[in-house]
């Protein structure tokens, strides 16, 4: 599998933590200390289909392709108010992308996402399914939060992020995992009610919870043991990757993984003070923007590790 081109698009409104105190107790420093977090985009008038549609068409013109020569569209989101059709089908609609030999489908895995779409991707590519996949990966997290918990809706931004993929060298090494522990993040919306549901049920929505300080025990913890793991299966040293990209939830778990394997600082890169945690749009987005600056050239190992609700993780080793 061969990254052929990157894309991403960005909501225009930036809100500073500065702009956040004016709608919940809070305050930059304890925002972007505990956090790294200055600024993130925010949805307003854009429509969410359409920015993860644009980062898909950034994505094949840096490819060098053109919508047609798409033969797969997969995306990955956590949540956005379309539950079916799947956001994968909306995007090949706004970029035109004619049927029927285009089939769309959408992952959820939470944060640690972008991996996990991105092992079956390689799958599909290796063994010949698709030519051209167009893989996006797009949040509008700000929406899954209550704006009145200071706790979560400081954290967040919106993003989307994508990539064309076509044949290249296999997927050197990946370790995806998975803890049930439903209660350290989650999210519920409301179904719609029957006149035969009568158990007590958990229908009832609620606004993303979670347990910060666990989840950042275990993000740590988790990393720590994925990449070395990783590294090791692909018969690798740490100084042997070029770029570290890890899910950008908190600068504080990227420095306490970045001591951990004492390499130097600009192999392990970061935007989350622009961003916010923007979910699984957060590595690819990152990955978007240090292509466009130069940063990375072909033949550089890039490593990716991310964490989320689940309690899941993914960690992969894929050839630039
Ligand atoms: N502004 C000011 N004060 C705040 C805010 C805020 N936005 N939010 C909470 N506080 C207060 C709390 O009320 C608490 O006050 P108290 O001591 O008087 O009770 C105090 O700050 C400490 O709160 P904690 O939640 O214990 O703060 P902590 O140091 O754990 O930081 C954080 C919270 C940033 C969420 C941290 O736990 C973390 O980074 N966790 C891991 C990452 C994470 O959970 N990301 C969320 C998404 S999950 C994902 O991406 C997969």
């Amino acid at each position: 599998m061969k990254i052929l081109g990157t894309g991403s698009a960005l909501p225009k409104h930036t809100v500073t933590n500065d702009m956040l105190s004016e709608y919940v107790d809070t305050n930059d420093e304890w925002i972007s200390t505990r956090t790294g977090i200055k600024s993130r985009q925010i949805i307003t008038t854009e429509r969410f289909e359409e920015l993860a549609a644009l980062a898909g068409q950034r994505a094949i013109e840096a490819a060098g392709l053109v919508p047609e020569d798409i033969d797969f569209i997969i995306c990955h989101n956590v949540c956005n108010v379309y539950v079916t059709p799947s956001l994968a089908s909306l995007v090949q609609g706004i970029l035109g992308i004619k049927g029927p030999n285009c089939p769309t489908m959408d992952l959820n895995s939470a944060c640690a996402g972008f991996i996990y779409g991105l092992d079956i991707c390689d799958a599909f590519i290796e063994t010949g399914r698709a030519k051209h996949i167009l893989y996006i990966c797009a949040e509008e997290v700000t929406r899954m939060v209550d704006w009145t918990q200071r706790e979560t809706c400081v954290l967040f931004g919106d993003a989307a992020g994508a990539m064309v993929l076509g044949k290249g060298e296999p997927m050197l090494a990946r370790r995806l995992t998975s803890t049930p522990m439903p209660d350290v993040i989650y999210y519920r919306l409301p179904c719609e009610a029957t006149p035969f549901e009568t158990g007590p049920g958990i229908d009832t929505h609620m606004p993303m919870q979670l347990k910060g300080r666990e989840v950042f025990r275990m993000a740590v913890t988790s990393a720590q043991r994925d990449i070395t793991d990783t590294i090791k299966s692909a018969g690798l040293t740490p100084d042997d990757i070029d770029h570290y990209l890890l899910h950008q939830a908190n600068m504080r778990i990227i420095d306490a993984i970045k001591q951990n394997l004492d390499l130097p600082d600009e192999r392990f890169h970061h935007n989350i003070e622009r961003r916010g945690n923007t979910s699984s749009a957060s590595i690819p987005v990152l990955l978007d923007e240090i292509v466009r600056e130069g940063k990375v050239k072909r033949g550089d190992l890039l490593l990716f590790n991310g964490f989320g609700a689940g309690f899941v993780t993914g960690t992969a080793i894929v050839r630039y």
